[in-house]
C-alpha cells in the first residue's frame, strides 16, 4: 500500500490496544491511542489531563473539541508522512468528520477503518481481568494473557494495575457511551466504503492474522 492511514474501532476492551501494538510492530508507523495520550496527560498533570480526568473517571467521552485538538496536528504533520494508526479516535460522528476534513486539507484520506467486534458480555469479562502497566500502558489479562510474574510487566518491568475506569459500573457506562455515540461512526465508514469488520471474540493471534489478511487484500486490490 502506498500509504496506510488506519483507524481501529470497536467497543471498550475489544482488543484495539492489543492489536494496535502488533500493527505498529508490523508496519513501523506512528501509533496514537487517544486513551493512552489522555492517561499520560493525567499522570503529568497537564491542562489536558486535568480537563479529561473527570470525564474518564465517569466513563464519559471527553468533549469533541478537546479530542480533535489532540489528534489534528498529528495526522497532518510530518511524522504521519507514510501513514498512521489511530486507536480510540474518532469516537463520535463530529470527530470522524473533523478527521476527514483535516486529512483532506493535506491531500490525504483514510485507507481503512478496522472494526473489532466483541459482544458486551465478553467486554465485561475482559476488562474485569485486564492489568495495565503504569509506565508504558502495556496490557495483560489475568486469564487470557497473564504476565510471567504476577503484577509485573513482561516488557518494561513496571508495576501492573487495574485501570480506574475498569470498575464494573464504569465499564457498563463506557459501553452505553459506545453504543449511543460511537456506533454511528461505524455507519459513517460503511457509507464511505472503507469499513472492514473483524471478529474480535477469537484469540488474539487469530484476530491479528485476520487483520493481516484484510490489509494484504487491500494492498492487492490497490495494485490491480
Ligand atoms: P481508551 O483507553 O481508548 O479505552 P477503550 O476504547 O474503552 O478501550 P480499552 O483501552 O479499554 O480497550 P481496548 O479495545 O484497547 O482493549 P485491550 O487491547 O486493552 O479510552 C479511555 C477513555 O478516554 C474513554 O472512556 C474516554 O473517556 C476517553 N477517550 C479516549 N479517546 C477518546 C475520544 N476519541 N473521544 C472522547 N473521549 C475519549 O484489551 C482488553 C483486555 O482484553 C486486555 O486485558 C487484553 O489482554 C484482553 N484481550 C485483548 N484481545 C483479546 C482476545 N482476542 N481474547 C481474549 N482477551 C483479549
Amino acid at each position: 500500500m502506498s500509504e496506510l492511514n488506519l483507524v481501529l474501532l470497536g467497543p471498550p476492551g475489544s482488543g484495539k490496544g492489543t492489536q494496535g501494538e502488533r500493527l505498529q510492530e508490523d508496519f513501523r508507523l506512528p501509533y496514537w491511542a487517544t486513551g493512552d495520550i489522555l492517561r499520560a496527560a493525567v499522570r503529568e498533570g497537564t491542562d489536558l489531563g486535568r480537563e479529561a480526568k473527570e470525564y474518564m473517571d465517569r466513563g464519559d467521552l471527553v468533549p469533541d473539541d478537546v479530542m480533535v485538538g489532540v489528534i489534528a496536528d498529528r495526522v497532518s504533520g510530518h511524522e504521519a508522512a507514510d501513514g498512521f494508526i489511530l486507536d480510540g479516535f474518532p469516537r463520535t460522528t463530529p470527530q470522524a468528520e473533523a478527521l476527514d476534513r483535516e486529512l483532506e486539507d493535506v491531500g490525504k484520506q483514510l485507507t481503512v477503518a478496522l472494526m473489532i467486534d466483541v459482544p458486551d458480555e465478553e467486554v465485561m469479562r475482559r476488562l474485569g481481568g485486564r492489568r495495565t502497566c503504569v509506565k508504558e500502558g502495556h496490557v495483560f489479562h489475568v486469564d487470557f494473557d497473564p504476565p510471567k510474574h504476577e503484577n509485573v510487566c513482561d516488557i518494561c518491568g513496571s508495576r501492573l494495575i487495574v485501570r480506574d475506569d475498569d470498575k464494573p459500573e464504569v465499564i457498563r457506562h463506557r459501553l452505553e457511551e459506545y453504543h449511543s455515540k460511537t456506533e454511528p461512526v461505524i455507519a459513517h465508514y460503511e457509507d464511505t466504503g472503507i469499513l472492514r469488520r473483524v471478529d474480535g471474540a477469537r484469540a488474539p493471534d487469530e484476530v491479528g492474522d485476520r487483520i493481516r489478511a484484510i490489509l494484504a487484500t487491500l494492498k492487492m486490490e490497490e495494485e490491480l
